[in-house]
């Protein structure tokens, strides 16, 4: 088995979904079958995975995992330590990030700690993959001060911030869900009782308008996963059509240079699943402003084919990184 996920338990039979992340609920159902751990010991070809996951829908749908996201399932990485190394292969990131020592180890504490002791309300859809992805950037660009726009639970934030507290930085995690602000304060101060962390239950517009930088400091490290629903009033912010507004509040506020991270930046897809190709047509539609506008600040902005799609970008510096 995967030494990356032995802290995830197996599921008995007809066991109901566990609070959690929905890998975990997807591991939990599959995960002893001999062909899932080739996969995740990256030894089977993806559309091997994918015809596996439509034999084992059924399964999955019975054990509580929505139909829509045994789609997600498959894109999956397989191996996550080979898709995070593949990631700081690609030529953007040359000479400009790199994957730091211990990198490995690092990950592996900070999702056994997640995974015994995370407490979610319901459903998490942030993958193993992108916890690692997160957590690596923030250590490798020494992340000092970090904003998180539409925390959630701030389970974003409990991977990226034993890497902003090695650096002696802080964090802001904005959220206008009161009960997700709870929760995330709830698990932020059990794993990081000494790290600096301001949870604002506000809209990261309202925050930004207010935000003195001068005081309190410039971003160097901004993430974003704020969604609003289908049927907000307002068309141009519903699902991730949020992105722009966010982006055009925080760039007043980011240093040069300065990393962002968003998660559902979904424009590409291969596993051939009519549900990932309206998902991505969605969201091409719902982020074109917002990657007009990435386009006109940042030196590059790439899609990484994460499970929900992340996006890394750099905001366009002239000085050398740190
Ligand atoms: C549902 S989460 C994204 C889901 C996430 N990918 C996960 O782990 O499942 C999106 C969050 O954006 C928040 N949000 C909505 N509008 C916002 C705004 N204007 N500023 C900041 N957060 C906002 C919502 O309250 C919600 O908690």
């Amino acid at each position: 088995m995967n030494s990356q996920l032995y802290t995830i338990p197996l599921a008995e039979s007809n066991e109901q979904p566990i609070s959690g992340t929905l890998f975990e609920n997807v591991y939990r159902v599959l995960g002893q079958e001999p062909v899932a751990q080739r996969f995740f010991d990256g030894q089977l070809p993806q559309h091997e995975w994918i015809d596996f996951l439509e034999q084992q829908r059924a399964r999955l749908v019975n054990a509580g995992i929505p139909a829509g996201d045994v789609d997600f399932a498959k894109r999956y990485p397989g191996s996550v330590e080979a898709f995070v190394q593949q990631t700081y292969q690609r030529p953007e990131f040359e000479n400009l990030l790199a994957l730091p020592e211990n990198w490995q180890t690092e990950c592996y504490d900070i999702a056994k700690s997640l995974t015994e002791m995370y407490e979610h309300q319901g459903t998490t859809y942030i993958y193993p993959e992108e916890g690692y992805l997160i957590y690596t950037l923030a250590k490798a660009f020494q992340a000092k001060r970090a904003i998180f726009l539409g925390s959630y639970y701030g389970y974003w934030a409990a991977w990226a911030m034993p890497a902003i507290e090695a650096a002696g930085g802080s964090a802001v995690l904005i959220d206008p869900d009161p009960q997700c602000c709870e929760l995330a304060e709830r698990n932020l101060s059990r794993l990081y009782p000494d790290a600096t962390i301001e949870v604002a239950c506000t809209t990261a517009q309202e925050y930004l308008a207010n935000y003195d930088h001068e005081k309190n400091g410039k971003f160097d490290f901004t993430v974003l996963d704020a969604e609003l629903p289908n049927d907000y009033p307002d068309e141009a912010l519903r699902g991730k059509g949020l992105y722009f507004a966010l982006l055009d509040a925080v760039l007043p506020h980011i240093t040069d240079p300065s990393l962002m991270v968003c998660h559902n930046i979904l424009l590409n897809d291969e596993t051939g699943s009519n549900a990932m190709q309206s998902m991505v047509a969605q969201n091409q539609k719902e982020l074109t402003p917002f990657l007009k506008l990435v386009g006109e600040k940042y030196q590059f902005f790439t899609e990484i084919l994460s499970t929900e799609g992340m996006g890394v970008g750099l905001h366009k510096h002239t000085g050398k990184l740190p």
